[in-house]
């Protein structure tokens, strides 16, 4: 079925692009990525050759520039599109708004633009679990839940994305869609040839533990120890990035069953809730390092604690996790100790 279908993928040098693109080679698909490398190193196009045995097609071109991404439809003959190409630092978004509604939402409409013009079928969206805001009482989300008013601009991308989204398909456009809002990825190819690649200092608590443990950064902050949860800190539904990445392929999968004219929405977690110091205790306890940490204030705008219900995902793509979040962190560790070596 995938036989050398070409996938667009936007964003695909990033953390969770490149992961995609392993799994599409894998399923047979044929990736072609577009991507300026904003946020990306090209380590991680050499760490793809080595996985997979030959050299992705890469055009390095900024998605909001609509001459620089025409050429690419004319090109190829695409069968579908994983959008990941966005801005992602939630903090960031606060202090420059503009910044993330020009890339993320201009980016998007110029990508759903084309694949109108080109009839290009099927397309995947790269949504979060942030457009649920704050739980209410049951902290597992199902797709049902009522989304919430976003509390960054970064999130009111996600938000303002899956409602263009929306809106198109309501206007009877052909195309296929369905947005994946993933819960918090982390980890990294088991190779340890691929990973995340934070430029500047890590948002993110997993690249700020492996960042603290090897020395690039002097000490870890919990934000808060008093939230009304087992242990006090944030939980959150950690999913291995592979995991994820097979998703989008499944994703494909259905898409090319359905008829025209689709739209869905599909959480992609593990369905459990992890919290903060149980991050940091499997670490220290799974590699054997030790890691400098200390409890501080909450940190702004933190939800406490929240994790996905699965069963949609499980049903509707077929698909389920292998690893858990042990493994996710012995494989962020592993890719950490590669990049001290060859960076
Ligand atoms: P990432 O920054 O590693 O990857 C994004 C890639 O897009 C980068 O390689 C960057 O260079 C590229 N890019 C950005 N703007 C571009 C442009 N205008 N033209 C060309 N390339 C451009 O981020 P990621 O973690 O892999 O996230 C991928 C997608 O998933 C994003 O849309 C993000 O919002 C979404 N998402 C991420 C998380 C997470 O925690 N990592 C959670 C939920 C959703
Ligand atoms: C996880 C937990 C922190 C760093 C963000 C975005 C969300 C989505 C995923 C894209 C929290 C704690 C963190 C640190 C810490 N992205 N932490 N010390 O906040 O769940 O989600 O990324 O869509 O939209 O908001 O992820 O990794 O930043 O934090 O204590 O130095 O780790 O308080 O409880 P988050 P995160």
């Amino acid at each position: 079925m995938s036989m050398n279908k070409h996938i667009l993928v936007t964003g695909g040098a990033g953390y969770i692009g490149s992961h995609t693109i392993v799994q599409l080679v894998e399923y047979g698909y044929i990736p072609i990525i577009a991507d300026d490398f904003r946020n990306s190193n090209k380590i991680v196009l050499s760490g793809l050759d080595d996985i997979i045995g030959h050299q992705i097609v890469t055009h390095e071109v900024d998605i909001c520039d609509y001459s620089q991404l025409k050429p690419l439809f004319e090109k190829y003959h695409f069968d579908g599109i994983i959008h990941f190409a966005a801005d992602k630092a939630v903090g960031e978004s606060v202090n420059n708004p503009l910044k993330y509604y020009k890339n993320n939402i201009g980016g998007l409409v110029n990508v759903l633009e084309l694949s109108v013009e080109f009839n290009v079928p099927n397309f995947v969206f790269s949504s979060s679990c942030t457009v649920y805001g704050e739980p209410i009482d049951i902290k597992e989300v199902d797709e049902l839940t009522k989304l919430s008013k976003a509390n960054s601009p970064y999130g009111n991308t996600k938000l303002i994305g899956e409602q263009i989204l929306q809106d198109l398909h309501t206007s009877g456009s052909d195309i296929k869609i369905i947005s994946l809002r993933y819960f918090n990825p982390i980890g990294a190819h088991p190779s340890g040839l691929i990973g995340e690649f934070p430029v500047g200092k890590p948002n993110n608590l997993l690249p700020f533990v492996t960042q603290t443990a090897i020395g690039k950064q002097k000490e870890l902050t919990v934000f808060g120890n008093d939230y009304p949860t087992t242990d006090g800190t944030c939980v959150r539904d950690y999913i291995h990035v592979c995991d994820l990445a097979d998703a989008h392929v499944k994703a494909l999968d259905l898409l090319q069953k359905k008829e025209r004219n689709f739209i869905d929405q599909v959480n992609i977690g593990t369905g459990k809730g992890t919290s903060v110091l149980e991050i940091i205790t499997a670490f220290k306890k799974l590699t054997g390092e030790k890691l400098n940490w200390k409890f501080g204030p909450r940190r702004n705008g933190d939800v406490v604690e929240i994790y996905a219900n699965v069963a949609k995902s499980e049903s509707l793509l077929n698909w389920k996790c292998k690893y858990n979040y042990q493994d996710a962190i012995l494989h962020a560790w592993q890719w950490e100790k590669h990049l001290a070596q060859h960076v």
